[in-house]
């Protein structure tokens, strides 16, 4: 639909003359600027993606409670979210799932999880605003911390361990209140061409990024939330 509007717009601007071509210009400027916008923000500006909310593990009524909070532009943080907190509940414990952006309350959990995709080397503005709007009642919490990444290992399929340096560590040395239990979880992420924002599309391609594909595996993403459940409980 976007990138229809994108060509369109184009087209028009070749066929347009003079004051009408600066006009088309103009509007494609406008453009421009709001795809920027969108593309560099989180789901400030409305989610690309589907978005899991919702609750699980009410039938474990002696089990900790767990806020499990994340963000996502395109949906695939969502979808891995909605099944660590099936196994989170599986495991025992009692599990809430929400958008970051629309956590109203952290006080009330025994545990926090903290779910963000890497975009351009940091977390999404949405996990980056729960950690500083939370980050003193997140001092007293269990937290643990994951990400999505395509940073992998051509071979092994798995996330570069570089990406601790690169990515979270400057993340969480901004927020020292906040101190994960047990390992970052590192999951490989996905990255379609076709899904991606125009503006997104181009700095990639600007950028010389080659990875492309849905990275995520099951395996990876369930031996961490089984890790992290164990502390949690
Ligand atoms: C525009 C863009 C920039 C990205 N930048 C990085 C990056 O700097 N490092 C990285 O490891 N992954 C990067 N990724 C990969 C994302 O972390 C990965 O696609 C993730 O699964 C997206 O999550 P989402 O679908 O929940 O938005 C980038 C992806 C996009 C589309």
């Amino acid at each position: 639909m976007k990138k229809g509007f994108f060509l369109s717009s184009f087209a028009l601007c070749l066929h347009a003359k003079g004051a009408s071509r600066r006009m088309v210009l103009l509007f494609l400027c406008i453009l421009l600027g709001f795809s920027i916008c969108v593309g560099t923000a989180g789901t400030a500006f409305g989610e690309e993606g589907v978005i899991y909310e919702g609750s699980c593990g009410q039938e474990n009524t002696s089990g900790k409670k767990v806020l499990l909070a994340y963000d996502t532009k395109h949906g695939s943080t969502s979808e891995v979210a909605e099944k660590m907190a099936g196994e989170l509940c599986a495991s025992g414990l009692q599990v809430d799932t929400q958008l970051a952006w629309n956590v109203e309350d952290v006080a009330s959990y025994d545990a926090v999880v903290l779910g963000s995709p890497i975009y351009w080397a940091t977390f999404l503005p949405g996990a980056l605003n729960f950690m500083d709007r939370y980050r003193s009642t997140l001092a007293s919490k269990t937290v643990a911390v994951f990400v999505l990444s395509t940073n992998t290992d051509k071979t092994t399929g798995l996330v570069d361990e570089n990406s601790l340096e690169f990515f979270v560590e400057p993340v969480l040395d901004q927020f020292p209140e906040i101190k994960p239990v047990g390992s970052i979880g590192l999951i490989p992420g996905r990255i379609l061409f076709n899904e991606v924002l125009p503006m997104e599309f181009v700095n990639l391609k600007l950028s010389g990024y080659d990875v492309v594909g849905d990275l995520r595996n099951y395996d990876v993403e369930s031996a961490w939330t089984q890790e992290i459940a164990a502390l949690l409980k």
